[in-house]
């Protein structure tokens, strides 16, 4: 069919032509917003967790625009290993605290404006180039130096100036698994500070990043677990995944012939960027208006080349001889399930857990694997297994 009327969208953060499966997260969050515009009150901070692919800077960019259009202050950015956060944050905050100063009463947004001025100069002297307004003085109270107590101190003054603008805050922090353990201990303490008072402020954070995050979180400061509502972002199930595939084709008058559809399923498997890849390359081949079995043997085998390629083949040929034996061992005992490092002793010829520890780190720090509790090892990418299990070295 008509390759430029293909409505999927395989891809890092591509907004599927359909979000599926994500209504119970979307109408959770939309309680939260009301709470914030109706009451000035704040809730719990969220950490969206779960594999690499299963859709959560797509979720993240959804709330944003849940908000933004409703004159929310927000900021959306991406942990680096490489960049501390308070530069990230400093500089995603100003774009939206302009579009607010032309938005709101500048009395109301006086002491925000001052506060963050100080606080960006202490964290990036030159942002002051950029400041909101060469007219805004600094105002002392979030630029000790001190991250974690400037950031609480920010979260406060973004929490009261959004109450009495009658909207809320929201930071998102997507890959939040890469932020230092300073940054996510100042993360940590500032969420902590906006829930003090009789009524917790209006700043929501919603972290996001893999299955290891909320472990993260806890290591860096010990309430973590009871400051945020956790919440996994997994595969579809057969209804969402169905959905996911049928609406956006409905939309165009093209529908499936019940055998393509589960074989599609079958292929795809829940995997939401599978079935995007799925989608895609069934309609490319497909002659049409209706989607055959034939369509979805060959579209189906496409698209996993495609994520044969992109996915999983990068990370392979990534890892070393060593890692590779590792990686192997782990498919071999467990297929997708997490695997206890210790078991891999054995099947890996080695002596003690210790010898494992190199690799181990070294393919934590790829990207590959993640350590879902002390002592396990699981990979961060669904299908990961099946793929390794047929390569041949
Ligand atoms: N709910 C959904 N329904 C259908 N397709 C989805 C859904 N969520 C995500 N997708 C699709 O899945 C793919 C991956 O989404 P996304 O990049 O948001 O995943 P991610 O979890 O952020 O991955 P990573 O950990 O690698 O950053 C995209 O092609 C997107 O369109
Ligand atoms: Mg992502």
């Amino acid at each position: 069919m008509d390759p430029v009327a293909n409505p999927f969208r395989p891809g890092a953060g591509r907004r599927p032509p359909l979000l599926a499966g994500r209504g119970p997260v979307l109408d959770a969050f939309d309680v939260l917003r009301r709470r914030a515009e109706e009451l000035g009150e704040g809730d719990r901070s969220w950490v969206l967790h779960g594999l690499r692919g299963v859709g959560k800077t797509v979720l993240l960019n959804e709330l944003l625009v849940q908000v933004g259009s409703r004159g929310w202050i927000t900021a959306k950015l991406e942990a680096t290993a490489g960049t501390p956060l308070s530069v990230a944050l400093t500089s995603e905050l100003l774009r939206s605290l302009r579009t607010a100063t032309g938005r709101h009463p500048a009395p109301r947004l006086r002491r925000l404006l001052g506060m963050f001025k100080a606080f960006s100069l202490k964290v990036d002297p030159a942002s002051g180039a950029f400041s909101v307004d060469v007219d805004i003085a600094p105002i002392p109270g979030a630029d000790s130096g001190r991250f974690a107590e400037d950031l609480a101190a920010l979260f406060t003054v973004l929490g009261e100036t959004s109450r009495e603008l009658g909207i809320g805050t929201l930071i998102l922090v997507d890959e939040l698994q890469e932020a230092s353990a300073a940054d996510l201990t100042a993360i940590n303490t500032a969420v902590h500070a906006i829930g003090q008072g009789q009524a917790p402020l209006p700043v929501v954070l919603v972290g996001a990043g893999l299955p290891s995050l909320p472990a993260q979180l806890a290591e860096a400061t010990s309430y973590a677990e009871r400051l945020y509502e956790y919440r996994a972002i997994g595969l579809l199930d057969g209804a969402d995944a169905q959905a996911a595939l049928t609406g956006p084709t409905s939309l165009r008058g093209v529908d499936w012939d019940p055998a393509a559809l589960l074989m599609a399923l079958d292929v795809a498997a829940g995997y939401p960027y599978f079935l995007q890849a799925v989608g895609k390359h069934v309609w490319d081949v497909a002659p049409g208006p209706r989607i055959h079995v034939d369509d979805v043997v060959l579209g189906g085998e496409f698209a996993r080349r495609e994520v044969d390629d992109g996915l999983y083949r990068s990370r392979w040929e990534r890892a070393t001889v060593a890692q590779r034996a590792l990686l192997r061992a782990m498919a071999d005992l467990a297929g997708e399930r997490p695997v206890a490092v210790a078991d891999l002793v054995g099947p890996l010829n080695r002596n003690r857990v210790q010898d494992l520890s190199v690799a181990r780190t070294e393919l934590i720090k790829k990207g590959l694997l993640y350590a879902p509790e002390r002592g396990l090892l699981a990979f961060t990418v669904p299908g990961m297994s099946s793929f390794i299990l047929k390569q041949s070295a």
